[in-house]
């Protein structure tokens, strides 16, 4: 079984992928964790160098399903494919403090940027996705290979100084900028079409006549990146910040 979460796409693009290479089934993490089923992956994007807060909630709910499981001699596997605009820090450990065990296997997949919500970051130029998506189908055929093996490896870009970025700067960022109370719509552009609430994975968005945030946000800037209109803005830093959305294409 493969569990995902996905704001904009990147992250389902790669489970599906790999659930086709493995013949495995698939499971959003917004439902609860359902299965006793021995090989458990766990696809989601990066955030902040860590993980997003609903795939923490989700982990944790799935600690007793994998309780009694941590051998491989058993036939037990737990691998994670976490995507990234660039590098991933030490999210794999956060993500093995939340579940309470290590992981057997771990890899990070470089895809399209998402993040737009401060200064210098933007999404990714037309030549740099197609370039990040063409080496993305060579990464899931090995890493779908290293999974068919039970092999017990670590693929990870972790980047420079990945323990500042994930336990110093990660803290700060959630506290101060993961957050839907930035989010500004405007009306002139906004036609109420509903396409952020439909597009948002947690359900934290109902549109009355503009979208109000309902203050559950798990940061995945769904909402800015499907609206047709850019009306959707992250207080003053996105007005003239690209859009992406793979999930138009899925
Ligand atoms: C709130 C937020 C934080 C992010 N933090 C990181 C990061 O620390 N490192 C990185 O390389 N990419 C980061 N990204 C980019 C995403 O991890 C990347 O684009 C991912 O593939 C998006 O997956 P999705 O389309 O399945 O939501 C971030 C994106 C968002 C929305």
């Amino acid at each position: 079984m493969i569990y995902y979460f996905s704001g904009t796409g990147n992250s389902l693009y790669v489970a599906r992928q790999l659930a086709d290479a493995l013949g495995e089934r698939l499971s959003p993490m917004t439902f609860p964790p359902m299965t006793d089923n021995p090989v458990v992956g766990l696809v989601f994007p990066v955030y902040s160098w860590g993980i997003p807060n609903v795939v923490e909630s989700f982990v944790s709910k799935m600690k007793h399903i994998l309780k009694g499981k941590e051998s491989r001699e058993q036939g037990s596997f737990l691998y994670a494919v976490m995507t990234c605009g660039d590098d991933m820090g030490y999210a794999d450990k956060v993500l093995e403090t939340a579940l309470g065990r290590k992981l057997d296997a771990a890899f990070s997949v470089q895809m399209p940027n998402t993040y737009v919500c401060l200064p210098g970051f933007d999404v990714d130029s037309k030549e740099l996705c197609k370039e990040k998506l063409a080496k993305e189908g060579v990464a899931i055929k090995e890493i779908a290979t290293c999974i068919s093996d039970r092999k017990a490896v670590r693929r990870l870009k972790r980047g420079s100084f990945p323990r500042t970025k994930t336990y110093i700067i990660r803290p700060l960022f959630n506290r101060y900028l993961l957050t839907d109370k930035y989010f500004r719509v405007d009306a002139g552009k906004c036609v109420s079409c509903g396409r952020c609430r439909k597009m948002c994975p947690v359900g934290n968005i109902i549109v009355d006549e503009t979208p109000q945030w309902q203050s559950h946000c798990t940061g995945c800037l769904a909402c800015y990146h499907a609206c047709p209109y850019h009306a959707i803005n992250f207080g003053n830093m996105t007005q003239k910040k690209g859009q992406y959305n793979l999930l138009k294409l899925l």
